[in-house]
Formats: structure tokens, C-alpha cells, sequence
């Protein structure tokens, strides 16, 4: 089944900042739509995002990439069946830079994504089958979510220094069940949170913003609503520090609250957090370039709580291998944007679960509700998934595709 056309247009994400649809037209007159996100605190080891620059929507625009998409991209592929592997290849040789600079990671995201779509319905196969064909994998399992449930540094307009505070259903059978104690846990949080006087602020993820006296009273409240479970649901706090939004380059230091830390300072502080809540991942919890400081951290706390390399990573094999070789960390996340195409992604993850590293699939700040991460994340059994608080369409949008995908696969274990 040929590619016969390929389209991009010009959409808005969850933070009214344009973005890039892409559709995939095939011979027999069916299409393929994706559509990209965009991240907000960046890491500067990511991939080159393609905006128009000058005044309209303040610079924003991808009108230019989408004229890479119908003018560079299109003539290679059309009359061309669609395979992604290969369709990569070929962007990335069209592309020739180091870091996607000439046809962008955004443009060259969305049309990788809409032909993973339009490839694995040529075989009739859902995005996640094709994904784990691709993987060489037999099987899959669904991942467990950690749901972000209130939000600080650059995502919120309040004082608090960390820019996520996540929970994490533990000891749940099911994808469903996690959902459905993180669900009551957020109503149970709304209920806190009106009763201590807080405005019920949101985030660009959706998560409570409150204006809190420090980070610790977040933590109190998170533990709070997970004490009035009374052991019913069991839940685990996660945090997404996102450190290299508060490191100063200059002085090499951290700046926490009116007070400025060494990395040691940090490392020290972190240990004694972990020793008083219920902590079982930290994310970026030092700078992106701070290696050494990394490894001085897994030494102390790797086999009490997870590392997650976030901004530390940007997706590229080559420095989660370079974090691999030094034991910087014990997870990845994965976001697709931050390298740009499909089977990138896929040899990160790959490169993760070969040596041992845990993946986190992510969604990124703004978003769209486009649902591929949550095929990825089965197709390639990441284990786990972010993809920001419990409401809003663009988050529930992976969320309720994962509760499709695990009905899907229920019915498919029945059929046998
Ligand atoms: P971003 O934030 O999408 O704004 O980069 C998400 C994260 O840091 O995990
Ligand atoms: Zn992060």
C-alpha cells in the first residue's frame, strides 16, 4: 500500500503554542494523522526543534517546517510503502546534521509517528504490535503510571523549587486499578487542599499549583492524602527535581530557597529526604552536566530509590551510554521529541533494557492528544509512564488509550 501524500498543518498544544499535525495519505484513500509536543525547561542536549522565528505568534509558527514536510520530506517517501525503519534512515540522511538542525525533530517526529501508524495498519496491527515486532519482542506488558499530582518550579506560577511531585500506585494487578487509586487519590488531595485554604491553581500539566510554604509542605500533603487511604490503596511519592532549572553555571551551585548549595550539599540533603518520606524516584536531581556529581549520588542512595536522567539524557543513546559506562543513573526517560524519530527512541530504550537501566516513557509539558507514548511505552514494556496529572484531554488521552490498549490485549488472551 503506497504513500500517496503527505500533509502538515499548523495546530495548537495545551499551552496555545503551535505545533505540527502530520497525515499520511495511502492508495487506498485511508490517512494517518500524529501530532508533536513541545517541552518547556529543556534540556540543552536536545535535538533542534524547528519554529519559524520573526513576529508572527511571537516566533512560534512551524509554517517552515511544514513546508519541510510537503516539499523535502514528501517527494522522498511518496509511492513508497510506509516502514519506519527505513523512512528514518532516510529523513535522517536528508537531515545530514548532528542534532536535526536542518529539517527539525519536531517535523521529522510527526511524520516518523504518522508512519508508524499507517505502517502497522497495513498489517492490521495496533501502533503498540507493530512497536514490540520492531523490538523483536513476543510479548508485552502495560507500564505503571506516575501521575503528577502538584506541580512547581518553571510549570507553576507559586515558590515551590521542584517542578513535579508525582505519586505512584503500588501494589496494584492492574493498569486500570492504578488509575483508579490515583483518581481517588487526586479528589482526596482537592479535598486537602481546600481545607488548608489553598487556591485551587492549576499547572501546565494539569497538577495542583498551590502556593505552599516550602517544598516540604507539599510532601506533607502528598503523605497526608496517602495516610487517609489507611493502607486501602498504597501509594509511593516520586519527585522530577528538574535541578539544572536552579544550578547557577557561574558558581557551580544550587540555589535552594535564599541559600546556595554544592553539589555535596545537595547529594546530603537528598539522602535525608529520602530518609523521611515514602521516595521511590528521584528525577534530575543534579545538573545535566554534572556526571561526576551523579555518580557520587547512585553511590550513596542508587539501591535505596530511583535516578531517573531526564534532561541529563535528551533521548540520545550516546550520552545514556556515556551514563551507563560512569552508573549516573538507574532510569532514562524517554521522550521522542528530544531525538526526534521513532527508531531513535527505540534503540534508547533498547540500549536501557540491554544494560540494565530502567526507561520511563514521557510526555512533555505542552502536549497535544496524540496517544503514541502510550504505545510505546507497551509496545516496548517500558515499565513506566508519565504523562502529567489525571484531567485534562491531552493527559488523559495516553492514560485512556493505556486502559484500551489493556482491555484489548484482556479480549486477545480470551481469544486464544
Ligand atoms: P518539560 O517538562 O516537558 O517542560 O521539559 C517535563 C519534565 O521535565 O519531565
Ligand atoms: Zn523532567
Amino acid at each position: 500500500m503506497k504513500i500517496i501524500k503527505l500533509k502538515g498543518r499548523e495546530i495548537y498544544d495545551s499551552r496555545t503554542i503551535p505545533t505540527i499535525e502530520c497525515q499520511i495519505f495511502l492508495e487506498d484513500g485511508s490517512s494517518f494523522c500524529s501530532s508533536v509536543p513541545e517541552g518547556l525547561t529543556r534540556s540543552s542536549h536536545e535535538a533542534h526543534e524547528m519554529r519559524d522565528g520573526g513576529k508572527r505568534l511571537e516566533g512560534n509558527g512551524v509554517r517552515k517546517a511544514i513546508k519541510v514536510i510537503e516539499e523535502i520530506i514528501a517527494p522522498s517517501l511518496i509511492g513508497l510503502e510506509p516502514n519506519v525503519i527505513e523512512m528514518d534512515q532516510l529523513m535522517i540522511g536528508l537531515d545530514g546534521t548532528d542534532n536535526k538542525e536542518k529539517l527539525g525533530a519536531n517535523t521529522m517526529l510527526a511524520t516518523s509517528i504518522a508512519i508508524l501508524r499507517a505502517q502497522a495498519s497495513m498489517f492490521q496491527q495496533e501502533p503498540y504490535e507493530l512497536i514490540a515486532n520492531l523490538c523483536g519482542a513476543e510479548t508485552v506488558t502495560l507500564p505503571f503510571p506516575l501521575i503528577n499530582m502538584i506541580s512547581g518550579g518553571a510549570h507553576a506560577d507559586n515558590n515551590l523549587m521542584f517542578q513535579e511531585f508525582l505519586i505512584l500506585p503500588v501494589g496494584t494487578q492492574t493498569f486500570a486499578q492504578a488509575m483508579e487509586h490515583a483518581i481517588l487519590f487526586h479528589q482526596r488531595l482537592k479535598k486537602l487542599l481546600i481545607k488548608e485554604g489553598c487556591a485551587l491553581v492549576k499547572s501546565d500539566e494539569g497538577a495542583f499549583a498551590p502556593e505552599l510554604k516550602d517544598d516540604y509542605q507539599a510532601l506533607d500533603l502528598l503523605v497526608k492524602a496517602i495516610d487517609s487511604f489507611k493502607g486501602d490503596c498504597i501509594f509511593k511519592i516520586a519527585i522530577d527535581c528538574a535541578a539544572s532549572q536552579f544550578f547557577n553555571r557561574k558558581n557551580h551551585t544550587y540555589k535552594m530557597s535564599d541559600q546556595s548549595a554544592t553539589t555535596n550539599d545537595m547529594i546530603e540533603w537528598y539522602a535525608q529526604l529520602v530518609e523521611d518520606y515514602p521516595i521511590y524516584s528521584l528525577e534530575d536531581p543534579l545538573d545535566q552536566d554534572d556526571w561526576a556529581g551523579w555518580a557520587k549520588l547512585m553511590e550513596v542512595m542508587g539501591d535505596q530509590v530511583q535516578i531517573v536522567g531526564d534532561d541529563l539524557f535528551a533521548t540520545d543513546p550516546a550520552r545514556i551510554w556515556h551514563g551507563i559506562e560512569h552508573g549516573a543513573a538507574s532510569a532514562a526517560i524517554i521522550k521522542p521529541n528530544q531525538i526526534g524519530t521513532v527508531t531513535e527512541s527505540l534503540q534508547s530504550i533498547q540500549l536501557c533494557q540491554e544494560y540494565g537501566m530502567n526507561v520511563m516513557v514521557s510526555h512533555r509539558s505542552g502536549e497535544t492528544c496524540d496517544s503514541f507514548i502510550a504505545d510505546l511505552a507497551v509496545g516496548t514494556s517500558s515499565g513506566q509512564i508519565k504523562a502529567g496529572c489525571c484531567i485534562n484531554g491531552e493527559r488523559l488521552a495516553k492514560y485512556n488509550r493505556l486502559l484500551s490498549i489493556e482491555d484489548q490485549l484482556a479480549l486477545s488472551m480470551l481469544d486464544v
